[in-house]
C-alpha cells in the first residue's frame, strides 16, 4: 500500500449495498478489506475486484462474534492497517406487529446492527486515532428515525444504531475522527427483502411491487463512496436518501400498470 493510499474495512461485503460499496471503492483506487460470513461471495467479489484500481482483500468474518473480528484484526493490522471503517453489515427479520413479536428477531437484530457495529467501532477506534484523520460510516436506515407498522423490530435495531452514530460523532471529534451516517429509504437489494420475509419470494417481491425506480444497491454506494472521499475536514453527518417515488415511510407510490 503506497503513503496516499487510502484504506477501508467494509462490512457486509457480501451482497447488496455493502458489495456494491466495496466494488466502488476499489474502483476509486482504495485498498478494502471486505468482511461478511460467506467466504464464497468474497472469494467472486475479489475476482470481479482484480481488474480495477484499487485492491481487495476478502476476510471471512462474523460481526456478532469476537474472536472473527479479533482475526480481521489482526489480519489488517499486519497489512498495514485502515483509516476508515464502513459498517454495513446488517439486516431485517420479520414483519410481525408488535403483539407478536419474535424475540429472537429482534435479538438477531439488535445483536447484528446494533451491537455488531458496535464490536467493529470499538475494535479498531484505537488504529483509527492512532492514524490522525479516520472516518467511520454506519449504514442505518430511514427505519432508525421513523417508525412504521410492523416495523418495530428492525426500527428498534436501526434507531439504536442511529443514537450510537450520534454520540460517536460526539465523542470521537477530539480524536479528528469524522462519524458518517447514511440512511436510506426503499432500496432493491437480493436478499434484503427475501431474508426479511423468511424466504417467502412472494412477499419480497411485494415490497418493491409498482415502485418503479427504488434505490439501487450502486445508488447508495455512490453516496456512501462520495462522503468518505471527500477531504476529511468535511463530515457529512447524515444524508438521507430515498427513491423520488418514496416522498416519505407512510407515502410509497405504487404504479399500477
Ligand atoms: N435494502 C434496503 O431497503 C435497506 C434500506 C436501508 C438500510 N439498509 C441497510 O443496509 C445494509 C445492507 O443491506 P442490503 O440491502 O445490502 O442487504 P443484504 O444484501 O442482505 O446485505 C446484508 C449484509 O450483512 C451481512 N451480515 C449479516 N449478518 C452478518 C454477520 N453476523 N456478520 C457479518 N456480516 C453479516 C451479510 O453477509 P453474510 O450473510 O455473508 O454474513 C450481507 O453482506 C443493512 O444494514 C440494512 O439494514 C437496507
Amino acid at each position: 500500500m503506497s503513503d496516499s493510499q487510502r484504506s477501508a474495512l467494509v462490512t457486509g461485503a457480501t451482497s447488496g449495498i455493502g458489495r456494491a460499496t466495496a466494488k466502488k471503492l476499489v474502483s476509486d483506487g482504495w485498498m478494502v478489506f471486505a468482511a461478511g460470513r460467506r467466504q464464497e461471495h468474497l472469494e467472486s467479489l475479489a475476482a470481479e475486484s482484480g481488474q480495477l484500481a484499487g485492491k481487495l482483500v476478502p476476510v471471512a468474518t462474523d460481526v456478532t462474534d469476537e474472536a472473527s473480528i479479533h482475526t480481521l484484526f489482526t489480519t489488517i493490522e499486519a497489512a498495514g492497517g485502515i483509516d476508515t471503517v464502513l459498517n454495513i453489515a446488517g439486516g431485517a427479520l420479520g414483519t410481525e406487529p408488535i403483539a407478536e413479536a419474535k424475540l429472537e428477531d429482534w435479538q438477531w437484530m439488535i445483536e447484528t446492527n446494533v451491537l455488531g457495529s458496535l464490536r467493529i467501532i470499538r475494535k479498531f477506534l484505537p488504529m483509527l486515532r492512532a492514524h490522525g484523520e479516520g472516518t467511520i460510516l454506519n449504514l442505518t436506515s430511514t427505519a432508525g428515525v421513523v417508525t412504521y407498522e410492523g416495523g418495530a423490530g428492525y426500527n428498534a435495531a436501526k434507531y439504536g444504531q442511529h443514537a450510537l452514530t450520534g454520540a460517536l460523532r460526539l465523542e470521537e471529534a477530539e480524536h479528528n475522527i469524522r462519524v458518517v451516517e447514511v440512511l436510506p429509504g426503499l432500496v432493491k437489494t437480493e436478499e434484503f427483502a427475501y431474508n426479511r420475509m423468511r424466504g417467502d419470494e412472494s412477499k419480497a417481491a411485494d415490497v418493491y411491487a409498482g415502485v418503479s425506480k427504488p434505490l439501487t444497491a450502486d445508488d447508495v454506494a455512490d453516496v456512501c463512496a462520495y462522503a468518505v472521499n471527500l477531504p476529511h475536514h468535511i463530515n457529512l453527518d447524515e444524508i438521507v436518501m430515498r427513491p423520488v417515488k418514496q416522498a416519505a415511510q407512510h407515502k410509497l407510490i405504487r404504479d399500477t400498470e
